[in-house]
């Protein structure tokens, strides 16, 4: 590994990514689509409207799409698997069951048909929408004309939101939500960014949302900033090896995503955050990452929502840490890809790590020394396996300080292709 000064960027973000496709199918015409990320998911996002009539293409670092809009959508009966994307499922749930005349059925992989989806079904079917079943995928799906739609989200969850926001827009009708615990805004931003009316008001109990009816979607310019989530593995792996600086261009900021380097500044970190001119409804920076000794922190409950998909990359960088960290309201995490708590406990049990277990969260004593040995199981999980990976980095560093071996075998390095396929060219690019 070179003490190098190192710069990347990242491929699109996943959250816009989803976004851009599926405004891009709603809209009648010619949508394109720069730094749209080529990972399985949102692969099959976009695939999944070219059973409804949609048609897309590559052209240098764009993807053209052509779309005969909602209203022209094949009514067709289609089967339509989303592989391993629960915002992807989700999202879908709500925007087909609002539009009058699909039949649509959506599955999945191993994994998503584990996950449970009645969090968007059960709340539709109270307003009209016809499921064939309501927990988990497959699931038909046939789409009515919606009443109009009141709802308290008090989850957290912006796929529950965005599901209900779509189906209010299939169907052309009103959306009220009272949104408990914020979560991320993409779909609020997106809709702004296409001219959409939408209402958003902060009150004492978080935030009321209003979408009001006609909605008209056209065909856009999308720009996707590169993936905070992505960039989050690296930014850890900045903080904990021995190199000079990594400078990562051109990554989404956004308050609600970029809560992970907040925590891992209040434990230490040395992140500078030069923010760029909006792109596209959403705010982008450059993000400078210099090594640091790094302290464990008991994380807020209220920040949960925020950082929940980096939660497993941030343990990684707890472990390295002095002092104890804790996590607790993070419920949701036993949902994710995999049951993420039980996958973080058991993999660092299994890495000779202590950790004391909780329903919402766990806790454990950091060490800047730790050398791990054993194996990690992925939990056909993408943020598994990237989080062990740059573990396995720092263990490795570890052990050659103190003259001793660290063996570290990690499986299922595949779902790595889900979210990140150039994951591993990128580690090696810096570790030269
Ligand atoms: C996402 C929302 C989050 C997140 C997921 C992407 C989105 O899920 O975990 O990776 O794009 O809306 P929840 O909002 O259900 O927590």
């Amino acid at each position: 590994m070179s003490k190098a000064n190192h710069t990347l960027r990242f491929p699109g973000d996943k959250s816009l990514s989803h976004r851009a496709a599926i405004f891009s199918a709603i809209a009648k015409g010619e949508s394109h689509i720069e730094n749209y990320l080529s990972a399985e998911d949102t692969m099959n996002t976009l695939s999944a409207f070219t059973f409804l009539g949609t048609e897309f293409k590559e052209r240098g670092n764009k993807i053209i799409v052509r779309s005969p809009g909602i209203e022209n959508w094949h009514s067709d009966a289609v089967t339509i698997d989303l592989g391993n994307s629960g915002t992807a499922a989700r999202l879908l749930l709500g925007l087909f069951a609002g539009k009058p005349g699909s039949s649509v059925e959506i599955t999945g992989d191993a994994s998503l048909r584990k996950r449970p989806m009645a969090r968007v079904t059960k709340v539709l079917e109270q307003y009209g929408a016809k499921y064939s079943i309501l927990d988990k995928l497959p699931i038909r799906v046939d789409g009515v004309q919606l009443a109009t739609l009141e709802h308290e989200e008090t989850k957290g969850s912006a796929q529950i939101k965005s599901a209900l926001m779509l189906a209010a827009i299939a169907s052309q009708t009103k959306l009220s939500l009272h949104e408990l615990k914020p979560s991320r805004d993409h779909t609020e931003n997106i809709l702004r960014f296409l001219g959409c009316e939408i209402l958003k008001e902060k009150v004492d109990s978080g935030f009321k949302i209003q979408l009001n009816p006609p909605y008209s979607i056209n065909a856009n310019e999308f720009q996707i900033w590169g993936d905070v989530s992505s960039a989050a593995f690296f930014v850890v792996l900045a903080s904990l090896l021995d190199i000079e600086s990594l400078t990562i261009e051109n990554v989404l900021f956004n308050s609600y995503r970029g809560e992970y380097l907040e925590v891992l500044k209040s434990m230490g970190a040395n992140i500078e955050i030069q923010e760029l001119e909006p792109k596209t409804g959403e705010r982008g920076s450059n993000l400078i990452i210099k090594p640091a000794r790094l302290r464990a922190i008991q994380v807020k409950p209220e920040q949960v929502p925020s950082i929940i998909d980096e939660i497993p990359i941030l343990t990684v960088a707890a472990v390295f840490s002095e002092g104890e960290f804790i996590i607790r309201g993070a419920e949701e995490l036993r949902i994710k890809e995999s049951d993420r708590i039980h996958a973080m406990v058991l993999n660092l049990n299994n890495l000779g790590i202590t950790v004391e277990e909780f329903d919402d969260g766990f806790s454990l004593k950091g060490n800047p020394n730790a050398v791990l040995n054993g194996e990690v199981e992925s939990f056909l999980d993408h943020r598994v396996v990237m989080s062990f990976e740059i573990a396995k980095l720092r263990s490795i560093q570890n052990a050659e300080k103190a003259k001793s071996n660290s063996k570290v075998l990690i499986q299922g390095q595949e779902w790595v292709n889900t979210s990140f396929p150039s994951f591993y060219n990128l580690i090696r690019q810096v570790m030269k």
